[in-house]
């Protein structure tokens, strides 16, 4: 180990670094892996009153959709080695469309989890390595905060209304999580209630499989929904009068299940799988509207947003949308590019913790961390 270089990493910020006692804006490099996207972003920060002004000044996203969709589903190990082979030039693609390079950096930023931890790894050892060889910081991130505060990244940086749209009722809704977020601030917040067995993003993807569909099914089902009509077939809505904020879609899917094994097994009509989509996405959607909005009422919130990548789903936006206005809530879902896996949420959140007040970790400490909680 260089010692001297390691000295180096603690003297840039022998305090804690907050992004408003920087007299300069600073540019972020954040690096996400938790699970099928290779994405690197370079952010510029300057502190803000209720939120720091930040801005991407590029943002490149490697997806692995291919390689996962002829196995059906993301193999972690295939995805490991897939990041192995795209983190590099995804990191200097996003460094040279601005003509920058690593040494304009002043942090490096890096999901270190939740996700699989091969996955994770190989973001996490490439950010440490950066870090040790350059002597800049590094903030470890969490990739559902990154989620969480994606909706904020549409505000005017200088937004003062922000302050005034806390308490914020957040739901976060991937492949991997499905989360119900009390925000009292950008810094306060707390779990209000999360998938007790599969997420919303993943009970979609394992309906398609059953119907047939390619992955990620989210959008394909989303598709034939949009086209079947609805009240045609009823599916149950778990734990939707359940008086916790938890949600379960295990159950939905069985049902699912069950009503296939109803039908002859062989070429459902395209109209049948239509149907189908649309009872099943019309059941997801009002278990997650019901509970958002009971938890948006109990907690007197201003403003409700919507994040994670089952966030592209229209009709869950439309019917979020319509129960906010009918209570004259904000409803701020993430922009379409941020509902996915980036590297623009990860470098946001990392903004969000220097705005915060952010004490420099030693990165020899920092290890990728597949359970890691918010
Ligand atoms: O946030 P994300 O990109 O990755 C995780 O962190 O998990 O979310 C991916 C999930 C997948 O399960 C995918 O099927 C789902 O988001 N998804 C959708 C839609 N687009 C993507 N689910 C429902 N409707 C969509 N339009
Ligand atoms: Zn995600």
């Amino acid at each position: 180990m260089n010692e001297k270089l390691i000295s180096k990493l603690f003297l840039i910020f022998p305090e804690n670094a907050k992004l408003s006692n920087m007299h300069k804006s600073i540019k972020i490099l954040a690096i996400e892996s938790s699970c099928d996207e290779t994405a690197a972003c370079v952010m510029e920060a300057a502190p803000g009153k209720a939120f720091p002004k930040t801005k991407a000044l590029s943002s490149i996203i490697n997806s692995q959709t291919k390689l996962h969709s002829k196995m059906g589903g993301v193999v972690p190990e295939a995805a490991a080695r897939a990041h192995v082979k795209n983190i590099r030039p995804v990191v200097e693609s996003a460094l040279k469309n601005k003509g920058l390079k690593i040494k304009d950096m002043d942090f490096i930023a890096v999901t270190q989890g939740p996700g699989l931890l091969p996955s994770l790894m190989v973001g996490v050892e490439f950010a440490k390595t950066l870090s040790f060889a350059t002597g800049i910081p590094l903030i470890p991130t969490n990739h559902m905060l990154g989620h969480l505060y994606s909706p904020l990244a549409f505000l005017p940086a200088t937004s003062y209304q922000l302050q005034a749209n806390f308490p914020i009722v957040s739901l976060v809704v991937s492949g991997g999580h499905t989360m119900l977020v009390l925000m009292e601030d950008l810094k306060n917040y707390k779990l209000l209630g999360q998938t007790v067995d599969d997420a919303a993003g993943e009970s979609f993807d394992k309906v398609a499989k059953m119907l047939g569909l390619p992955y990620p099914g989210g959008p394909e089902v989303s598709r034939l929904a949009s086209r079947g009509t609805q009240g045609k077939i009823e599916f149950p809505r778990p734990m939707i009068h359940d008086k916790s904020y938890n949600f379960s879609f295990s159950g939905l899917k069985t049902a699912v299940l069950y009503y296939l094994k109803t039908l002859p097994t062989t070429h459902l009509p395209l109209s049948a799988k239509q149907n189908i989509c649309r009872a099943f996405e019309d059941a997801v959607v009002d278990v997650l509207t019901i509970k958002t909005m009971r938890a948006a009422k109990e907690f007197q919130a201003k403003t409700v947003t919507l994040s994670g990548g089952v966030a592209a789903n229209t009709s869950l936006k439309d019917s979020l949308n319509t129960q906010c206005q009918k209570l004259n809530m904000g409803f701020l879902p993430a922009p379409m590019n941020l509902c996915g896996d980036n590297a623009e949420m990860i470098a946001l959140a990392a903004a969000i913790k220097l705005h915060n007040d952010y004490k420099p970790v030693n990165f020899k400490k920092v290890h990728a961390d597949p359970n890691l909680e918010i």
